[in-house]
């Protein structure tokens, strides 16, 4: 049965994404159908194909009452929207249905765990938040709630932990059939905290463990976790609130972390052995991964983060983007991420250059804003270059500028003439690894975004940009002297 809430959404989404053509969204990453769209939720496979829910409120370009939007693509390259799955139709979630996660259950249903969210008034006249853990099953379209819902609630949630901020399941189902799920939560230290639940049906849960805990060492409140076990290793993935920088590392604000680990059998925790930045870039946020029929960990996030959440400079008729797809791998205890390989098939005319560059360059057949393009860079013999810089989505006014320091291995970007019209964080500088000079970026571009992939995935950097289409100019420069060979394809979608 669908509520009139639902039907409303269904109705109002269908009629508004008419307007909407294709050349005012991305070419292949996924937009909001209308209105906003925040944290990719219950990215799953389901009867064939990849599911990407999404935080989305259609009747705006602001964030709002929680929806979950919909698409499905079988290459994570081209999406195909679907209706709207949930919406805040119920008492425990009428302040909204946060984020989630989805996975295929024993009986070939499409199970979803969600958070939500319930504002109550007390009797002072004080409103406060409750959030719980609900669950709603489906057949890839449509979902029902499940009857008793909430699953996990206060019942569940052991002393000294938070009924208020308690939020974005992550379930998972081990090898005897039993299932697990990871739930940000506030310690009564005011930071975050991962709690794990367990289950045998998905529907009744207790309390398991505590993962780990922020200490207040990692930012405040913990958000939309993910835990999975990749090449060896065990690996969290977390955006906690309120991050202060550590020179280069982390940035203000919200961050992305991932700890990389061991779980320890005896005490149901994590040990940790590296704790870095997932992406480096100005937005991303709330990454969450699923695991593919052939074995591939692969990770989406929101290309976007909340501190620079502003309107773009020409109005566009939907707000928000997710990051292409990334395979994820353990190396040496750091977590390397590449776009997904699907990419490539889409791959069409290419060109290739190498030159030596000493002065400021347009290479011939490299610019564009739907853009897949490789750069590498070495020193030439007398080794005399110091800084290497490129500029994207460059016109007559418009530039954003990547420029590379030899010295220190900082890389620098910079979006300030990008054609903003807010005074948003603009600028990133972060240590890559230092090979005397010589780099290797991957970039896309893909018309409102640059993704950029340090040495092969050993980091990643991720931004949107709003500068006019018509802005489609590459160059490339260098204080001395260097060799540069780029390879770029363009994208046919
Ligand atoms: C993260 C987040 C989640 C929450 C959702 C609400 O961006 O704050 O913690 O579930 O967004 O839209």
């Amino acid at each position: 049965m669908q509520s009139n809430l639902l039907k409303k959404a269904r109705e109002y989404e269908s009629t508004h994404s008419q307007n909407i053509t294709p050349e005012q969204r991305p070419a292949f990453h996924l937009s909001s159908l209308v209105g906003w769209m925040n944290d990719p939720n219950g990215f799953s496979y389901y009867d064939g194909k990849y599911h990407l829910f999404y935080q989305y409120h259609p009747y705006d370009l602001r964030w709002g009452p929680m929806h979950w939007g919909h698409a499905v693509s079988t290459d994570f390259i081209r999406w195909e929207f679907e209706p709207c799955a949930l919406a805040p139709d119920e008492q425990y979630d009428s302040f909204g249905c946060f984020s989630g996660s989805a996975l295929e259950t024993a009986d070939g249903k499409h199970l979803i765990m969600y958070t939500g969210v319930e504002e109550v008034q007390a009797e002072d006249g004080t409103k406060q938040i409750f959030q719980t853990q609900c669950v709603a099953v489906g057949d890839g379209v449509n979902y029902e709630k499940y009857q008793a819902n909430p699953v996990i609630d206060k019942r569940h949630i052991p002393e000294e932990f938070s009924t208020v901020d308690f939020r974005d399941p992550k379930i998972w189902q081990e090898a005897d059939g039993s299932y697990r799920v990871v739930v940000a939560n506030r310690h009564a230290d005011g930071s975050g905290a991962l709690l794990v639940f367990r289950s045998q049906d998905a529907y009744q849960w207790e309390f398991e463990t505590v993962l780990d805990q922020s200490f207040n060492e990692i930012g405040k409140m913990w958000e939309c976790p993910d835990y999975f076990k990749l090449d060896g290793k065990d690996v969290i993935l977390i955006s906690p609130q309120d991050m202060t920088q550590q020179g280069l590392e982390f940035h203000n604000g919200n961050g992305t972390v991932y700890i990389v680990g061991t779980y320890n059998d005896s005490t149901k925790k994590i040990q940790r052995e590296t704790v870095q930045a997932i992406d480096y870039g100005l937005d991303f946020y709330a990454p969450q991964t699923l695991l593919t029929p052939d074995g591939r960990r692969v990770m989406v996030a929101w290309m976007q983060n909340w501190d620079a959440c502003v309107p773009p400079p020409a109005p566009l008729p939907w707000y928000g983007q997710m990051t292409i797809p990334r395979e994820l791998s353990v190396k040496n205890g750091k977590l390397i991420q590449n776009p997904v390989r699907e990419l490539e098939q889409y791959r069409g005319h290419g060109v290739n250059h190498s030159t030596t560059l000493s002065e400021e360059t347009m290479l011939q057949g490299v610019c564009g804003r739907v853009v897949d393009m490789t750069v590498e860079i070495e020193p030439t013999v007398d080794g005399s270059y110091q800084k290497f810089t490129m500029k994207l989505a460059s016109g007559t006014r418009y530039f954003t500028s990547l420029t590379y320091n030899a010295a220190d291995s900082i890389l620098h970007f910079d979006r300030n003439h990008s054609g903003l019209c807010r005074d948003i964080v603009s600028e990133r500088r972060f240590h890559v690894r230092n090979q005397q000079g010589k780099l290797k970026l991957r970039i896309l571009m893909d018309r409102f975004s640059v993704e950029i992939f340090v040495n092969d995935g050993e980091q990643a950097f991720t931004s949107t940009i709003y500068t006019p289409l018509s802005s489609d100019g590459i160059t490339f420069a260098c204080d001395g002297e260097l060799n540069l060979s780029v390879e770029k394809f363009d994208l046919n979608l």
